[in-house]
């Protein structure tokens, strides 16, 4: 039986989310982050760790809306792969939404098996009202533009699918 914990990330813990990024973001997998910008949102983070306290994966949650987060920078590392691994921080960032008030959650991956088993949906365009667009196309977040569709970052998300869980 293969032993790992889920606890929230520490500061220190991001620079080995930085390292772990890396390869997905050359392969245009995932979007990329500053160490910066990673430390800014430790608070965001879930940490899976081994049995010596090693990061193995992570994932985070970021909120877009009254109603509205998003799951992000989910990765797992490759010897972990298959073991439950993120499924389980998964789980946990829906426990983490549900206790903000959050009851939709985006994500925009390659992964869709694994979100679909999870309960996302895929999407279209319109998921915001044009209000609420209004409001979010203001933020200087490169996710969010993601999120909107804005023609900017459309060669980072070329071939990803757009997925939406509800929460209640
Ligand atoms: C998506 C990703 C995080 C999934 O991580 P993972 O740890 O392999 O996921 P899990 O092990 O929880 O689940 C994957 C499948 O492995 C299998 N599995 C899970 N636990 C298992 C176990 N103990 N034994 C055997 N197989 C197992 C299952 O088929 C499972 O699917 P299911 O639970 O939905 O039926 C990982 O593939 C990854 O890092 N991808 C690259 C980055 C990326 O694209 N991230 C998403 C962007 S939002």
């Amino acid at each position: 039986m293969v032993e790992f914990t889920l606890r929230p990330a520490r500061a220190e813990d991001m620079d080995d989310v930085h390292r772990m990024l890396q390869p997905y973001v050359l392969r245009r997998i995932l979007l990329g982050k500053d160490l910066v910008v990673l430390y800014e949102a430790t608070q965001e983070f879930v940490v899976a760790v081994d049995a010596h306290d090693r990061v193995i994966g992570c994932g985070a949650l970021h909120v877009m809306w009254e109603d509205l987060g998003e799951v992000r920078t989910l990765l797992v590392a490759d010897e972990w792969l298959h073991t439950g691994v993120g499924r389980a921080i998964v789980e946990r960032l829906e426990a983490n939404a549900r206790e903000l008030g959050l009851t939709r959650l985006f994500c925009l991956t390659f992964e869709t098996a694994f979100f679909h088993r999870r309960g996302f949906e895929e999407i279209g365009e319109h998921v915001v009202s044009p209000d609420v667009y209004s409001q979010l196309v203001r933020s200087p977040d490169e996710g969010i533009a993601e999120f909107l569709d804005l023609a900017h970052v459309k060669p980072n998300t070329l071939g990803n699918t757009r997925m939406l869980k509800r929460l209640v």
